[in-house]
């Protein structure tokens, strides 16, 4: 059976440093996200017709799973998933530029500016009550879209597919900021790497 693994990090654990501490990124790659790879490939251990698909395909068909293991691929395939895109889609401020491209244009459509995009982002990962995603998805029509998720819920169950993410799990910032999730957003917005998300984006609109 093909076992999911943890993906390699392309940066150091201090590299995102002073936005995201060296010790959260330590525990939160090492610890929580090997923890959901762990699960996820327990619940499909002996599950034979399931073990090959890919995660993408397990979570839109989550009806089409078997009963018992529809809430763990639910909860640690979609941990597995989020926290693969979300350590893609983040670097070391130095790497990290601004929107170009037709990712650029496609912002100024949706949201006008990107300020304003920033401000539907903030609004969306902070008001996400108790633990979950803020994400920038382009949805089903092809177009950009802010969004919020629960717990490890993917926008893909939507038909949505995510090009940026932020985690607002309290296990992301904790450590540093308390209970402070606001500083934690604004601080991401200095680690985007927004070369993979126009990627990305190319990608989702091809
Ligand atoms: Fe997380």
């Amino acid at each position: 059976m093909t076992k999911f693994e943890l993906p390699a990090l392309k940066y150091s654990f201090d590299a995102l440093e002073p936005y995201i501490d060296k010790q959260t990124m330590e525990i939160h790659y090492g610890k929580h996200h090997q923890t959901y790879i762990d699960k996820l490939n327990a619940a499909l251990e002996g599950k034979d017709e399931w073990q090959n698909r890919s995660l993408e395909e397990l979570l839109s068909n989550l009806e089409s799973l078997p009963e018992e293991i529809q809430t763990a691929v639910r909860n640690n395939g979609g941990g597995h998933l989020n926290h693969t895109l979300f350590w893609e889609i983040i670097a070391p401020e130095k790497e990290a530029a601004a929107p170009s491209g037709k990712l650029a244009d496609a912002i100024n459509e949706a949201f006008g500016n990107i300020s304003t995009f920033e401000q539907q982002f903030t609004d969306a990962a902070t008001t996400r009550f108790g633990s979950g995603w803020a994400w920038l998805v382009v949805n089903q029509k092809g177009q950009l879209e802010v969004t919020s998720t629960p717990n490890q819920d993917n926008p893909i169950m939507d038909g949505k597919t995510a090009i940026l993410c932020l985690d607002v799990w309290e296990h992301a910032y904790y450590l540093k900021y308390q209970n402070r999730r606001p500083e934690y957003i604004e601080s991401f917005f200095n680690i985007i790497n927004w070369d993979v998300v126009a990627a990305k984006y190319e990608q989702a609109i091809k």
